[in-house]
């Protein structure tokens, strides 16, 4: 924790290290409070670095310097500076040398999480972006690449020992209750993916052998217990495995892959070279434990970060700035997995929603930024939607542009060309480029400009010339100071829809000018456009489609995802005509007529279960804000969303309950397609159902909640209580604490359904529940399930026009700074709308803002996003 203001850090200044690591030799002697690490690194000059002899600048926080010796000779406190953040080597050798670091490190102290902490009594390691400089001195960056040996000594009561790599050695230390293991990763790796656990830990084990032969030991270790809650992240782990051989032609390379689940844990996973450790709440399910939107999150999840040993372990990044290679890389391969598991059309809907709900208000707002940024202060402010989900979607966008074929050809080439190496976006791109021969110098630009573009689109049809002439206008909203936006590169497939339905036109154009016209021959009739089909750009359209066109799409569109959309927006328009107070009169029977034309799709067969669910799902509130742009009453806006979501409702209440009889089901519970898909459509009617107050749906919570035989059912029950505002939720709410108050994973479900019950007086519920003897401010997945969902989920509660729900999120976001930065930095964020809402509003948030900012200390983290937040 630092109290000057801190640096920024700039993607212009990349320079290459005066020194490279070959190899390093760690042995740890584990102790609660007093961990002691040896690190042995042979050094040697870079070649590419142009500063010759140079010091040797090495990393390091948090930590105490024991000694230093180069080629065996302990330096002597005059040969080297230490300060907070670095040791400084003045004049190392001008040829290959060893070094040898003895450092301290207080793990059982370590509350931020980064670096090597304890958790539930097991020592753990998060080291990605700057954590290893927590654990000894070294060039902590992603671009110096050196292979490990890792020796661990640990007390017997901690039988587990696991490093990266394959293990090498394991025995007792003679005379002590302590014994040690050793590993060594052949693979030469970055610092951030550096890994080690030692726990008193059950673990399940399975065999894999990959398409070149080798045979792999699979394990994932949990707390004692848990070990019969492991089998759906195994049975995921090899799926993974068979996928990514089969798809991109990539196999496993060590004699091991382990996974850990860890129950204090700032993100959801982690990568790290052949021992990948997870929150658990990403790892252990079973169906009375975890919901299908849990299974479905694990399976993508350990997807993910097995996907990762190539795109990222394999070939990294050269330095943070590159953060989008790996992770919006992986994101991309992660959902074409899940694709290919269960439906394709639903995974592309669920990822298009994530965008408008978490990347779009980043994108528009004060904390906005390209998914390849050009500074940062705190990276790992970083880890952002834009750069995950956005910079998945510029990878798909490659894709359409260059089509199938040569979007693998430009894979397989960036695994020959890179691989073994920290690489550049250019460096991807340019691999596409070869593969396709086409240019992709104007696409570039989806990686440095913010913002998200709006294409606006009008056509005209010439009946006489059968011709329809598509003119669309790009552009990208500048805040305050930003130089003008460059219009991108976008591909956006369409179609022309007949007044009978039928298509007049399936295909594709680019985009690359700022105003660009398009005309299509041939055109039968006057056509309804469909264009963006399946979200093959991530930009807003802006059209005039009349409710009759979108109508029309809802019961013909070819394309599901356009099909979809054409309900969503024409929720959209009906939430804010109510907003607006426009024609008051005329509102029910529009809402009607969107009834009427859902209950064609909701009653046909051939539609799976799990779309038919999505399209009973409108926009949240979040996504309503850029179309309202500023000085928004949320008070007027939920009421707004209420009414149009009650109307709806009541308009079908017998299609809801017929869905709901009919999805009753007596199968033994299996998380895949088919079986979650029912249960969503059920939940989603019964939830409808209970906006509409229907008189049927109290039984039918009391017996959902009763007699569930799964979590999907038990949960989707309380969840549709409090989220309604229904009398049975207190019941059930300490029904369900009373069952399950032994298990965490469950007590953050019950904290965070009472998180997001809504209701302008939730902040002072929200803070009685942090002196609840459950809660605690120490455990990431706790503090998320009450204050990310309250602050995040929460519309009336937390923009209440008292102030309170901005008040104690900024009591909450200060206290956190003080334990945790990375936790209290994603809370702040947020704040990132505060400037759409009224005069009233925006006083009291920018005095909770402001309040924040003149805490001391303060950490970089936040201090990065609420200055940001308060500026733009
Ligand atoms: N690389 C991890 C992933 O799979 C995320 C780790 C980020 N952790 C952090 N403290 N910034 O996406
Ligand atoms: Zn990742």
């Amino acid at each position: 924790m630092r109290t000057e203001t801190p640096k920024t850090i700039f993607l212009k200044d990349y320079k290459p290290t005066p020194y490279l690591v070959d190899s390093v030799k760690l042995t740890f002697r584990l102790h609660d409070t007093e961990t002691l690490v040896r690190a042995e690194m042979r050094m040697k000059p870079n070649k590419a670095s142009k500063t010759k002899s140079a010091a040797l600048e090495l990393d390091g926080e948090m930590i105490k310097l024991l000694s230093v010796a180069i080629n065996g000779e302990l330096l002597s406190t005059g040969d080297y500076d230490l300060n907070e953040r670095k040791l400084v080597i003045r004049k190392p050798p001008a040829k290959a040398f060893t070094l040898a670091i003895e450092t301290q490190c207080d793990p059982a102290g370590n509350t931020a999480l980064s670096g090597l902490y304890m958790s539930n009594g097991m020592f753990c390691t998060q080291c990605e972006a700057e954590g290893f400089r927590r654990i000894t001195y070294f060039y902590d960056r992603p671009d110096v690449l050196a292979k490990y040996h890792v020796r661990i000594e640990a007390p017997k009561r901690l039988p587990v020992l696991l490093s990266n790599g394959n293990p090498a050695a394991s025995g007792e230390i003679a005379g002590t209750d302590r014994h040690f293991a050793e590993w060594d990763d052949p693979h030469p790796k970055p610092s951030y993916l550096f890994a080690l656990v030692a726990g008193d830990l059950a673990s399940v084990h399975d065999r894999f052998t990959t398409s070149e032969g080798r045979e792999v030991g699979l394990g994932i270790y949990v707390e004692k217990g848990k070990e019969s809650r492991c089998a759906w992240a195994m049975q995921s782990l090899k799926a993974s495995m068979r996928w990514d051989e089969k798809v991109f032609k990539r196999a496993y390379d060590l004699d091991v892959f382990n996974i850990v689940a860890v129950s204090d844990f700032n993100m959801g996973a982690m990568e790290n070279k052949g021992l990948n450790i997870f929150n658990d709440k990403y790892v252990l399910a079973l169906p009375e434990t975890a919901t299908d939107t849990d299974f479905q999150l694990i399976e993508a999840i350990i997807a993910h970060e097995y996907f990762h040993n190539w795109t990222g372990n394999r070939i990294t990044c050269r330095d943070w700035f590159q953060l989008c290679l790996k992770e919006g890389l992986t994101v991309f391969r992660d959902q074409e997995f899940t694709a290919d598991m269960r439906s394709r059309d639903v995974k592309r809907i669920d990822d298009v929603q994530d965008v408008r709900a978490r990347q779009f208000p980043e994108d528009f707002g004060p904390l906005q930024h390209p998914p390849r940024p050009s500074s940062y202060i705190e990276i790992n402010n970083f880890y952002t939607s834009t750069v995950y989900e956005k910079g998945a979607e510029v990878c798909r966008m490659i894709l359409t542009l260059i089509g199938a074929k040569a979007f693998d050809k430009g894979m397989q080439l960036y695994f020959k060309r890179h691989d073994g190496e920290a690489a550049t976006v250019e460096q991807f791109v340019a691999c596409f480029e070869a593969a396709s021969g086409r240019k992709l110098k104007q696409f570039f630009r989806w990686y440095e400009q913010a913002g998200t573009p709006q294409v606006a689109a009008s056509g005209v049809y010439n009946a006489k010339a059968k011709t329809y002439t598509l003119t669309l206008t790009q552009s990208v909203k500048r805040l305050k100071g930003q130089k003008p936006k460059q219009p991108l590169h976008m591909p956006l497939a369409l179609g022309l829809i007949g007044p009978d339905g039928k298509a007049l036109y399936n295909g594709m154009v680019e985009l690359t000018k700022a105003v660009q016209v398009f005309t299509f021959k041939n055109i039968a009739a006057k056509p309804v456009l469909s264009l963006n089909r399946n979200f093959s750009a991530p930009v807003v359209l802006k059209r005039r489609a009349s409710e009759k066109d979108l109508l029309l799409q809802l019961a013909h569109d070819s394309d599901s995802f356009n099909r979809w959309e054409a309900g969503q927006e024409l929720a959209q328009k009906l939430m804010l005509e109510r907003y607006h107070g426009k024609e008051a009169n005329k509102w029910p029977q529009k809402v009607e007529a969107l009834a009427e034309a859902l209950r064609q799709p909701l009653a046909d067969p051939h539609l799976d279960d799990a779309y038919k669910a999505k399209l009973l799902e409108f926009p949240g509130f979040e996504q309503l804000l850029p179309a309202l742009v500023k000085d928004v009453d949320p008070a007027r806006l939920n009421a707004a969303h209420t009414d149009f979501i009650s109307t709806l409702a009541q308009s079908l209440e017998s299609s809801l309950r017929e869905i709901y009889q009919s999805t009753e089901s007596t199968a033994a519970y299996l998380p895949d397609d088919a079986q979650s898909g029912q249960r969503a459509l059920r939940y989603q009617a019964l939830g409808l159902a209970s906006q509409a107050k229907a008189p049927w749906v109290d039984a039918s919570l009391i017996k959902e909640s009763i007699s569930a035989t799964n979590m999907t059912a038990e949960y989707g029950a309380l969840r549709i209580a409090t989220r309604f505002e229904n009398p049975l939720a207190e019941d059930l709410l300490a029904r369900f604490y009373q069952s399950h108050s032994a298990d965490p994973l469950l007590i953050d479900k019950w904290f965070a359904a009472q998180a997001t019950t809504p209701g302008e007086n939730s902040a002072a519920r929200v803070r009685a529940l942090m002196s609840h003897k459950d809660f605690t401010v120490k455990t990431p997945n706790r503090v998320y399930a009450l204050l990310r969902n309250f602050i995040g989920a929460n519309f009336n509660g937390f923009h209440a026009p008292s102030g309170e729900g901005y008040r104690l999120a900024a009591d909450v976001i200060i206290a956190i700074d003080a334990i945790n930065p990375q936790v209290a930095s994603r809370l702040a964020t947020g704040f990132r709308t505060w400037r759409m809402f009224d005069v009233n509003n925006r006083q009291k948030a920018q005095g909770e803002l402001q309040r924040i900012l003149a805490a001391k200390p303060l950490s970089p983290d936040v201090f990065e996003i609420i200055s940001r937040t308060l500026k733009a």
